[in-house]
């Protein structure tokens, strides 16, 4: 990871300078949404992105339009830029996430874990209080969902049959995850396993490789792959604070379902709309667009990464919109399909495959 470093400091030298147009060229004034017009040149100005970009256009054609940010960019273009910037904040992301937060996040992934109850019979294998149960934590980044899932699991269910693969596109980020899992009790460490994935297509997996040299690209080539997730294998789905990074998230759900088993369950920790309430939602926003990208600036070095964090969480669809995209990739919710979090800040949505 530390050998990473360096590389990601070329890859972004400024995502705003090489992909972003000036906030004063915007060509869509009149909504903060700008409009990005990339040529695969610009696209190739630092090593690391031109490796990301030529390993992610083989994923998924036609190259649709998507946003990053406020930004329209194509999806491999989008690909690109997020493989970027978690590779870029992967060393200060933790920390990063406590200061931006001041600690919520660790309130709302104990709460995202305890009401989701891993290790006590699931909905899919309801064979008694230790059954088997594969957990898929998607975008699973530097572990902290996956270790609690696990910990739950194992300590609190005193369920040992519980695994969980950890899975997400960047390495970085994951190497992250397999070196703070050292220090997981030994029978936790045995029951995960780590994998190199695009949510969007499960079929093309391969297990973490180590990060050996710093011109190395961090992004997950798919045509490198070696395995794949197969079909009705997984009882639990989560995704945390990932999802809204995706390019093309109706494909990642439709990705969901196909993994799932009958009676599995689709959960998914992200942020959401708090503008219910108005004054604290103004209070919020100021914090998120002033302080963030500072925070980011001096604590991470990166101003640009961090700006692009706050941008998705505006540009991520509301709770209804989203509960319907759940909906449409066949999921069954139950009452209005989620829970919000602090005023709707953060929002659990989850679906379960129906039993045919
Ligand atoms: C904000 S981090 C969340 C990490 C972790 N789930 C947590 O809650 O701390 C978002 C993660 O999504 C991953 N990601 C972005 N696009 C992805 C994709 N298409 N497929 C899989 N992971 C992706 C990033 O690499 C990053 O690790």
């Amino acid at each position: 990871m530390a050998a990473a470093r360096p590389a990601l400091k070329r890859a972004i030298p400024s995502l705003r300078s090489t992909f972003l147009l000036p906030r004063q060229q915007q060509q869509q004034p009149q909504c903060h949404h700008h409009h990005v017009t990339i040529s695969r040149r610009s696209l190739s100005t630092s090593p690391s992105l031109r490796n990301d970009t030529q390993s992610t256009t083989t994923t998924t054609t036609p190259d649709r339009e998507t946003h990053f940010g406020f930004s329209t960019v194509t999806e491999s273009q989008k690909r690109a830029m997020v493989a970027s910037v978690f590779t870029s904040v992967a060393d200060s992301y933790d920390k990063m996430n406590d200061l931006m937060s001041f600690g919520w996040h660790r309130i709302w992934k104990d709460h995202f874990v305890s009401t989701l109850n891993p290790g006590f019979a699931p909905l899919s294998a309801p064979s008694g209080p230790s059954s088997p149960q594969h957990i898929l934590d998607i975008a699973g980044g530097t572990g902290d969902i996956a270790f609690r899932m696990l910990h739950h699991a194992h300590a609190v269910n005193a369920n040992p049959n519980v695994k969980v693969t950890i899975s997400d596109i960047n390495r970085a980020m994951l190497s992250v995850g397999k070196s703070r899992s050292t220090s997981l009790p030994a029978s936790q460490q045995a029951a995960l396993s780590f994998v190199e994935a695009n949510a969007e297509d499960l079929s093309k997996t391969r297990a973490l490789t180590p990060i050996l040299s710093q011109q190395e690209q961090t992004f997950f080539d798919p045509s490198t792959a070696t395995g794949g997730i197969p079909d009705n294998s997984v009882d639990l789905y989560t995704v945390a604070f990932g999802i809204r990074n995706f390019s093309d998230i109706p494909a990642a759900l439709r990705e969901a379902y196909r993994v799932l088993k009958p009676g599995g369950v689709f959960a998914c920790l992200e942020f959401s709309k708090a503008d219910k309430h108005p004054l604290f939602n103004s209070v919020y926003k100021e914090w998120s667009f002033r302080a963030i990208p500072l925070i980011g600036q001096l604590v991470a070095g990166d101003r640009d990464s961090y700006q692009y964090l706050v941008e998705s969480i505006e540009r991520f669809p509301r709770q209804e919109e989203f509960r319907d995209m759940i909906k449409d990739a066949g999921f069954t919710v139950s009452g209005e399909g989620w829970e919000d979090l602090t005023g709707g800040v953060a929002a659990i949505h989850r679906g379960m495959k129906p039993r045919v």
